[in-house]
């Protein structure tokens, strides 16, 4: 069966990116110019997704506000000829069919995919993190779906990451089947370094079947007193085939602050229109 549709989970209280976080939705934080869930959903259309979820709170209505359509704006911008910046603000609101659905407790993950059960019903869906963003030259999720297309099972999205920081991810225990490919056998979230399965960590993608909601249903409060989809997979991996993919790409945090520093300023350095400017200005500040 095909990869349609998408679910990004964006309900998360932010606690590390506050006060900006009090009121506003850390996904809507821009990179250079553009908030960072517009960065994922492209990701997904670019990806061939029709459908996208995005699962949302309290706090969070400016997402919702974003990808509608902005008729004061776009009169305004008709009317004194910005028709460059019209087409930006179209643009958006043309990207794809976004539907939401609220979390209304953020619970954790786990609990926030459950939310998507009726919109997914029994199809393998994607899931990217709202606060994932993944550079590369394939689409992140484009290339974890033809991964999906061979083997017709879970895709979890993985890259090696320090042992020192692999007790903030997901970790799984696998073995490599071809390059870049390995058979999940166990996963653990947020595991002692000493305690981790490998270094390989869950960075923000998958692709999951729906037998997942399942798993979910079972599934008790893990780490942090959150309900954990890290916990619900090693469940559906005790019943299905699953597969971690090594993706090629460069991924940010952008939920964290250096992870928003770091994207905020390769992204600069990689548009035409301000690399060179702001290339002149870090040398110029960097001695
Ligand atoms: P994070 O742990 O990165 O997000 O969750 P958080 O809880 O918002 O962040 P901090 O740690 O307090 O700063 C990963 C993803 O899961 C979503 C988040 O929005 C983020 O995209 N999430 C998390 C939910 O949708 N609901 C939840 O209950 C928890």
């Amino acid at each position: 069966m095909r990869v349609r549709k998408a679910v990004i989970p964006a309900a998360g209280l932010g606690t590390r990116f506050l006060p900006a976080t009090k009121a506003t939705p850390k996904e809507m934080l821009p990179i250079v110019d553009t908030p960072t869930i517009q960065y994922i959903i492209k990701e997904a259309v670019d990806s061939g997704i029709e459908d996208i979820l995005i699962i949302t709170g309290r706090t969070k209505r400016a997402i919702e506000d974003h990808f509608d359509k902005a008729y004061e704006l776009e009169t305004e911008l008709e009317k004194s000829g910005k028709t460059d910046l019209l087409k930006i603000a179209q643009d958006i609101s043309n990207m794809a069919n976004i539907h939401y659905v609220r979390q209304q407790e953020a619970k954790g993950l786990g609990h926030a995919i459950h939310c998507a059960k009726s919109f997914v019903g029994n199809e393998p869906f994607a899931v990217l993190l709202g606060d994932d963003i993944v550079k590369s030259d394939v689409p992140c999720l484009k290339q974890m779906i033809d991964v999906y297309d061979k083997y017709q099972a879970s895709i979890l999205g993985v890259q090696t990451v320090s042992p020192d920081d692999i007790s903030k991810y997901g970790a799984v225990a696998a073995s490599e089947v071809s390059e870049r490919i390995h058979k999940v056998s166990g996963l653990v979230e947020k595991p002692k370094k000493e305690e981790a399965p490998s270094n390989m960590a869950i960075l923000g993608r998958y692709i999951i079947t729906p037998k997942i909601f399942e798993c979910i249903e079972k599934t008790g409060k893990g780490a942090g007193g959150e309900i954990q989809l890290t916990d619900a997979l090693r469940l559906l991996c005790d019943y299905e085939d699953m597969y971690a993919y090594d993706f090629i790409g460069r991924r940010y945090d952008v939920g964290s602050k250096m992870g928003f520093l770091e994207a905020t300023v390769e992204y600069a350095l990689s548009r035409d229109d301000l690399a060179g400017e702001f290339m002149q200005y870090l040398k110029k500040i960097v001695k």
